[in-house]
């Protein structure tokens, strides 16, 4: 028996097949080069275009599992948070699906999935939820930062988030004002592994604050400020580089300290971490150091399953209709501003 997830919360479409915490087949069509001439995530378009993949990327999922549509035991798909148009063409497929087989539908919220994310591991992806332990977890991505408590499996408490600008947001921001292409967060990433992250002094924002909140709008303008006063500084090739590594060091210095901290009090032994931004070879690099010095036990989530992906959706849906066989209800509604406290 198995389920079949959809994640279609923003500019992914993908579809999942997951038996028993493994991920059978994870197909992800991005659209990130469709809306990259705009500069960021068209609502309009990312629904059009998941209405167009869907199927596809449905029957491809079905055919690099081997699962056959009657060993579906239950559909899953992301009820929210995220774009309206979006969310609306993955969960209604879902549920249609779900009526037509006779199987329950589970509606996943799109954090609680990233929650457990760090937790699949392997050739072939396998949830270990046995070595479970009680962690904080920091989901960094385009849209969203959060520090939360996941105290056991399905148990959480949001800690903070971004009060506005989210950490991916202010690399791609940033990214534009040096005239990167969107989104600038993995050019920023491999244009600092050979820029001098000292070489200019941007500000950590909040990262003294006793609170778990972070806000990133002001590192974004104050280089901006930096660029109107110093514009030649983007076009030649070191600076540039150093500019990438000076920004890039000041949004680790803030996740990296605000995650150890939170980790501290909450008095967890293990921190995790997962969202596209998790894919950044530095705060990757510096969470690894820092958990070793703090002697705490570290999970980041595989690249591949950092960004949006259904096969995240599947195991966290898996391992709720293990525990309330009904699903979540053929009647729910999309939830495009779903809060993780309420999840
Ligand atoms: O989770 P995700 O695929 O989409 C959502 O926002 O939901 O994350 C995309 C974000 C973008 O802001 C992108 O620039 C950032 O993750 N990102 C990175 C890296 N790879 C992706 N940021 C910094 N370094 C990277 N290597
Ligand atoms: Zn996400």
């Amino acid at each position: 028996m198995a389920v079949l997830a959809f994640e279609t919360s923003c500019d992914e479409t993908s579809a999942a097949v997951i038996r028993g915490g493994r991920i059978l087949a994870n197909v992800v069509s991005s659209q990130v080069k469709l809306h990259a001439e705009y500069g960021g995530v068209v609502p309009e378009l990312a629904a059009r275009e998941h209405l167009r993949n869907l199927v596809p990327v449905a029957q491809s999922a079905l055919d690099q599992s081997g699962v056959q549509s009657r060993e579906i035991e239950a559909v899953a798909a992301t009820r929210g948070p995220g774009l309206p148009g979006a969310l609306m063409v993955g969960l209604k497929s879902a549920q249609a699906l779900a009526f037509v087989l006779r199987r329950p539908f589970v509606g996943v919220h799109h954090h609680e999935a990233h929650l457990y994310s760090p937790w699949i591991q392997g050739r072939p992806s396998q949830a270990r939820f046995e070595t479970f332990q009680p962690n904080v977890s920091l989901i960094v991505s385009g849209g969203h930062t959060l520090l939360v408590h996941v105290e056991s499996t399905l148990k959480h408490r949001l800690l903070g988030s971004t009060m506005d600008d989210a950490a991916g947001e202010c690399f791609d921001k940033v990214g534009k004002l040096l005239g990167l292409a969107y989104p600038a967060g993995p050019e920023m990433d491999r244009l600092a592994r050979e820029g001098n992250p000292s070489a200019f002094d941007f500000p950590r924002p909040m990262i003294n604050e006793r609170n778990h909140d972070f806000s990133f709008s002001g590192l974004k303008t104050s280089v901006r400020y930096f660029l109107r006063d110093h514009p030649e500084l983007a076009q030649e090739a070191k600076s540039l580089r150093d500019l990438c590594a000076s920004v890039q060091c000041a949004i680790v210095d803030v996740l990296v300290s605000k995650t150890v901290r939170a980790a501290r009090q909450c008095g967890v032994h293990c921190v995790t971490a997962s969202g596209g931004v998790t894919c950044n070879s530095q705060l990757r690099q510096r969470l690894a150091d820092r958990c070793a010095r703090d002697h705490l036990e570290l999970l980041l989530a595989e690249p591949s399953l950092c960004t949006d992906n259904a096969g995240m959706i599947g195991v966290l849906a898996e391992l709720k209709i293990q525990r309330d066989r009904s699903g979540t209800g053929l009647e729910e509604d999309i939830l495009p501003g779903w809060k993780l406290e309420n999840a």
